[in-house]
């Protein structure tokens, strides 16, 4: 792969894009307008800095690096990507329209890749021009750091866009493990009833925000609690995982927290608006029950 495209910039495509250009490749950052990839590429700026005020990188390092990442608007320019990732909100619909704008240029023997945590990739794979040519490459957060990537190829993919998606994970200094398309795949399948059933805990006064974090970092050597961890992953994202898992298996094991819906209808999505189970307004996040 030498132009990889990124349609998203949140938190995923933002560090996708970083670590794709650290790896030498030229990277194209979309979002819902300029100004948001923008403010994006202003964002992986900030992130090499801190690199190179840690002595991670050097200065020519990070400044290569962001050079590399053009920011751009409409999806004429990603006619020229040998990869397309999709990391835009965890919503079927959003990425239908992504995945129909973007197959009307993807180039001959392009790649069309989807960041989704949960939603399948056989059925989103009919949003594009070839399923054959569509897969999950399920990163995690953040990315630069996390040493794994999921691929998911979906009932149609072929086998030498696995090896090529594969090979290209590889290359960015990544592990792989590969799932089949089901629901949530390995990891979130995993992680996201653990969330939820912290969310229940919560819900259910058996303990509050800071104990919940503190038992699961403390009593299973967690880096971060389940809590903290929701929060840092988006509490949108965790909802819409949770809902996949409980729409696509009809088990009643998956049913989302009452109290996580609250908090996604009350806009608390965790770190990135700045309240979710922590308050984030202050130098350090604060439990808000
Ligand atoms: N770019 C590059 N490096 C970064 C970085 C970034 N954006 N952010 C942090 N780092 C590096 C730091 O430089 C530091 O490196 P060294 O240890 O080599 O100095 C290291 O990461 C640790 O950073 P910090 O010291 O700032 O912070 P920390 O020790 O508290 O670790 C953390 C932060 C890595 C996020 C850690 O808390 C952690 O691992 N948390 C759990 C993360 C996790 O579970 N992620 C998966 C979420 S689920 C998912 O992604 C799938 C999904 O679909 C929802
Ligand atoms: P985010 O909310 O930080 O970012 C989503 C971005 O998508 C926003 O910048 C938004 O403006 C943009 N967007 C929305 N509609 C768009 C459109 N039509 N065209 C272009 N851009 C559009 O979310 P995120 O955490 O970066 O998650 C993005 C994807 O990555 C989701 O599918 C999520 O499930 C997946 N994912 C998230 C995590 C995580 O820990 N947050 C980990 C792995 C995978």
């Amino acid at each position: 792969m030498q132009k990889v495209a990124v349609i998203g910039a949140g938190q995923m495509g933002s560090g996708i894009a970083q670590t794709v250009a650290q790896n030498g490749m030229q990277v194209l950052l979309a979002d819902v307008d300029l100004a948001v990839a923008e403010k994006a590429r202003a964002g992986i700026d900030k992130a090499l800095g801190k690199l190179v005020g840690r002595g991670k990188i050097d200065i020519a390092e990070a400044e290569a690096a962001l050079a590399r990442i053009t920011a751009i608007a409409g999806y004429e320019p990603m006619a020229e990507a040998d990869l397309i990732i999709e990391a835009a909100t965890e919503r079927e619909a959003v990425k239908k329209s992504i995945f129909e704008a973007a197959g009307k240029v993807l180039s001959q023997g392009a790649i069309m890749a989807s960041n989704t945590s949960s939603i399948p990739i056989t059925r989103m794979a009919n949003f594009s021009p070839d399923p054959a040519r569509f897969i999950g490459l399920h990163f995690f957060n953040p990315v630069p750091v996390m040493g794994l990537i999921e691929v998911i190829p979906g009932l149609a993919t072929a086998q030498e866009t696995t090896d090529r998606v594969v090979a290209f994970a590889e290359g960015l200094g990544k592990e792989v493990v590969l799932s089949q398309d089901e629901p949530g795949f390995v990891v979130n399948r995993i992680l996201l009833p653990m969330i939820n059933e912290a969310i229940f805990v919560l819900g259910q006064s058996t303990a509050n925000i800071e104990d919940i974090d503190k038992g699961c970092r403390l009593g299973l050597n967690h880096p971060m609690g389940p809590l903290q961890l929701a929060d840092f992953v988006g509490l949108d994202t965790c909802f819409e995982i949770i809902k996949v898992l409980y729409d696509t298996t009809g088990d009643s094991k998956y049913r989302p927290a009452p109290l996580l819906v609250k908090y996604v209808e009350a806009g608390w999505l965790g770190r990135k608006t700045g309240r979710g189970f922590y308050d984030y307004s202050g130098e350090v996040p604060v439990p808000t029950r």
